[in-house]
């Protein structure tokens, strides 16, 4: 049976590439020295182990700490997984005493409190990075309440709004965002450390002092629920995918906004591409890669769920294919924030593009209609279809209803014959805009009201 013999030869092999995780989850190694030191102390304070050992893998585990740092580490596929790599070679460097440090917990408590202090280490990260995003959209914002663009819906031109409010719709989305990463957060703050396989140990620990130590807010509950538990990488995955549903939002209106249809606004050079072939090209290679990066974190996301939705309590082998999507969803994410951040920061906006386009459309159509609706008393479905004889009659003449004088108004429908003069001011484009005051609307009043709020919360 030739096979059966190769299998044999390569056995070790192949097994520890599978097996192992080391490759990926050495990125661990800042989470798994700080638990072991948080664990190791809690213990000598205990009385568990000797506050003499406890100072000798305090030292070698911050040797270690340096050893990974200036490369001089020896990584060995070997060793499986972070957590022996460090224990392994704590033996070498201190010998006996190294044996003392996995007293009262197992990897799988070990791996994820590493991973959840990961998880935690990130989502801070990645809050500073949204503030600083909501700060440039806020900061556009103050700068174009008076500016028009065409708003839409169905990628149809729909009302006149002004940017800067558009601006306000996406940093929005990204305080919800913020929100969203602060409240897993505070949801996940616990320490799983000390749940030791499964059913937590017989030796007298202190979990709320390794929690403290490390900065949780206090030890987890069960410990057959929290030496499996997941759900905090899940928590980061759905925040970091909606984020991206978000920027890929954003970064498709950049692509069509830069296009020679819109014209509304450039990439600044740095962050514009050219093509290869085609020297007068300027490409929005940059949102569109913002745009096709949301496929891999949703993937991400999706996976990690399948990963988890059929295992028995309480690890299972199964776990150790969560890092991997969560490393690379926070990567993508961290560095689209960044890119995003500066494109927008400078982003060369046309505002003269922006307000032509709005003469196309007849965006005040609809405050014709509740022009009747308030000053004639007519009912909205009557003023809907007078408007619409009205939109007819523009398009006739090649005009938009916004640009109508009062001759050809009157001319327009018969019900319209002996409207009054006042209604040209309520057909004009900025007055349309000013007119949405309502708390939230678009005026540009109520958009440096809102702008208001956002400086206020951006100051907390
Ligand atoms: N490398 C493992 C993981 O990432 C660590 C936990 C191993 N625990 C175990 N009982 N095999 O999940």
């Amino acid at each position: 049976m030739p096979n059966k013999q190769i299998l044999k030869n390569t056995n070790a092999e192949i097994l520890n590439q599978f097996n192992a995780s080391l490759f990926f989850d050495k990125k661990l190694y800042r989470q798994d020295i700080k638990g072991s030191i948080a664990h190791s102390k809690m213990l000598a304070l205990q009385g568990i182990i000797s506050i003499d050992d406890q100072e000798k893998i305090e030292i070698g585990l911050l040797q270690i700490k340096e050893e990974i740092e200036s490369g001089e580490f020896t990584w060995k596929i070997e060793d499986e997984d972070i957590h022996m790599a460090i224990e392994n070679r704590l033996s070498q460097i201190i010998g006996a005493p190294a044996g003392r440090l996995h007293t009262a917990r197992s990897r799988n408590d070990q791996v994820a409190t590493d991973f959840t202090l990961y998880v935690q280490d990130k989502t801070l990260d990645i809050k500073v990075k949204l503030k600083k995003l909501i700060e440039v959209l806020v900061d556009i914002a103050s700068n174009h309440t008076e500016t028009l663009i065409p708003g839409m819906t169905h990628l149809q031109h729909a009302q006149p709004i002004n940017f800067g409010f558009h601006m306000l719709a996406y940093a929005n989305m990204f305080k919800r965002d913020f929100e969203r990463f602060a409240s897993s957060y505070e949801r996940n703050n616990y320490s799983p450390l000390g749940s030791a396989a499964l059913a937590g140990t017989p030796h007298n620990i202190d979990r709320f002092k390794t929690a403290e130590l490390l900065g949780f807010a206090a030890p987890s509950n069960c410990a057959l629920d929290s030496s499996s538990n997941r759900d905090f990488a899940l928590e980061i995955l759905f925040n970091i995918a909606t984020s991206m549903m978000h920027i890929s939002r954003i970064s498709e209106e950049l692509i069509l906004w830069s296009s020679y249809e819109f014209g509304f606004v450039k990439m600044s050079d740095e962050y514009a591409t050219t093509s290869s072939i085609m020297p007068q090209k300027k490409n929005p290679d940059v949102p569109e890669l913002l745009r096709g990066k949301t496929g891999r974190v949703y993937g991400n996301l999706i996976g990690l769920l399948t990963v988890m939705k059929g295992l028995p309590l309480a690890y299972n082998k199964d776990t150790q294919e969560d890092k991997e999507g969560v490393f690379d969803s926070v990567e993508t994410m961290e560095i689209s924030l960044d890119i995003l951040t500066a494109v927008m920061d400078t982003l060369i906006i046309n505002t003269t593009n922006m307000e032509k386009a709005c003469k196309i459309g007849h965006l005040t159509a609809t405050d014709l209609a509740d022009y009747l609706v308030q000053k004639q008393n007519i009912p909205f479905r009557t003023a809907y279809y007078i408007t619409k004889d009205v939109v007819a009659h523009a398009n006739r003449l090649g005009k938009d209803v916004s640009e109508l004088n009062i001759d050809e108004l009157r001319a327009s429908s018969e019900e319209l014959q002996n409207v009054s003069e006042e209604i040209i001011t309520y057909l004009d484009l900025r007055n349309s805009m000013n007119a949405r005051n309502s708390y939230g609307g678009t005026s540009t009043n109520e958009t440096n009201n809102q702008i208001k709020i956002f400086k206020d919360w951006l100051k907390n």
